[in-house]
């Protein structure tokens, strides 16, 4: 059995893909410092898959910490998601943020490098593309021009990825980067749980569905795009998942390997408050705001690669992303807090 160690697996995207990991026969350690996330979603996994995870609360930035898990654990790849994700608090927060996103890496490469494990999967995002120039978007789109220390700091991490790739030809380096994941788990079990009110929009359209927030607030309605509104490429966060567990069943090479997941559709805020209508069975009142500092119009990508080279595409649409959201935002109003 393979062994797939897991930085920020008790999180939103890491829980998920570690239900995917085991389901498909790997072995999983996941260490998280439990900063953003909670053990009970860890406990949901091994609930919804009948499986155990090795759990180490640490930081990745604890260099003896990791050491240790090493050492008790034979270690065949690891995915790396622990890191600081909020593109406002990144901007109140620069120093904490490059200093958990880049020290961190540093540290898990330090450590992986001491202890032979030299295959990686990095949680990077669209953002690195920056303001595109040409939609939809490929990987051999230019990178950099990020406007914000959580974007920056994605970028930073992939060039000190492919650095490392590049003085030693032993490693496998895999750059995933995600568009806009979204939805939950079918069963409902595990999802996205943000602390207080919610960024980022699908989570804030279910409480206002939930009748927690009064109103969706629209950013912008004068966007060159088909309604006015922002365009992003949602993708369900099972089929992100499944994308990392594609990497690792089919990459066999080293080398450096970037793979853009998303749908390669684009929906509207509008488009994505309608959808959840559906799903949840009512009305959502909203209005429209001035446009939110740093957003762009539109984004989306091409997912050809992965398709071509993993086998990967995405299956789920918009009516699953807004149905598996609502069903976790009923069972759990406060997410993993009951
Ligand atoms: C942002 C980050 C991205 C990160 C993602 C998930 C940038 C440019 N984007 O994506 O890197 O991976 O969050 O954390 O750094 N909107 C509203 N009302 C709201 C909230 C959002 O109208 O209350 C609109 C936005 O203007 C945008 C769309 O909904 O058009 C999606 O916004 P959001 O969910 O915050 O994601 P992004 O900004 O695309």
């Amino acid at each position: 059995m393979k062994n797939v160690l897991v930085t920020g697996g008790a999180g939103f995207i890491g829980s998920h893909t570690v239900v995917e990991l085991l389901n498909s026969g790997f072995g999983v350690v996941v260490v998280d410092n439990l900063v953003n996330s909670c053990e009970e979603s860890l406990t949901r996994v091994e609930k919804i898959t009948g499986k155990a995870v090795k759990f180490y609360k640490n930081d990745v930035r604890d260099r003896a910490a990791l050491d240790k898990i090493f050492e008790e654990n034979k270690i065949d790849w690891v995915i790396h998601f622990a890191g600081l994700k909020a593109v406002g608090e990144s901007c109140e927060m620069p120093i904490e943020y490059y200093d958990n996103n880049l020290n961190g890496t540093l540290v898990l490469l330090q450590a992986m490098r001491a202890h032979g494990c030299k295959k990686i999967v990095f949680s990077s995002s669209a953002t690195v593309y920056g303001d595109p120039e040409v939609l939809p978007l490929t990987e051999q789109c230019k990178t950099g021009g990020t406007t914000n220390p959580y974007g920056t700091s994605k970028y930073f991490q992939e060039i000190m990825l492919g650095d490392v790739y590049k003085s030693d030809n032993e490693w496998t380096v895999v750059l995933l980067r995600y568009f806009n994941p979204v939805g939950a788990h079918e069963s409902g079990l595990i999802g996205e749980d943000p602390k207080g009110i919610p960024n980022n929009l699908t989570p804030y359209i279910a409480k206002v569905a939930i009748g927690e927030l009064k109103e969706v607030g629209v950013f912008g309605n004068d966007y060159p795009t088909h309604d006015g509104t922002g365009v992003r490429d949602y993708i369900h966060v099972v089929d992100l998942a499944k994308g990392h567990v594609a990497s690792i069943d089919k990459i066999d090479a080293n080398g450096v390997f970037v793979y853009n997941l998303g749908t390669g559709i684009g929906y509207s805020v509008l488009d994505v408050i309608h959808a959840f209508e559906k799903a949840c069975g009512h009305k959502l009142p909203y209005v429209i705001k001035p446009r939110r500092a740093g957003d762009i119009a539109a984004c989306y990508a091409d997912a050809g690669k992965a398709k071509a080279e993993l086998g990967w595409k995405a299956e789920l649409g918009i009516d699953e992303m807004c149905a598996s959201l609502w069903n976790w935002q009923q069972k759990n109003p406060n997410g993993y807090n009951k």
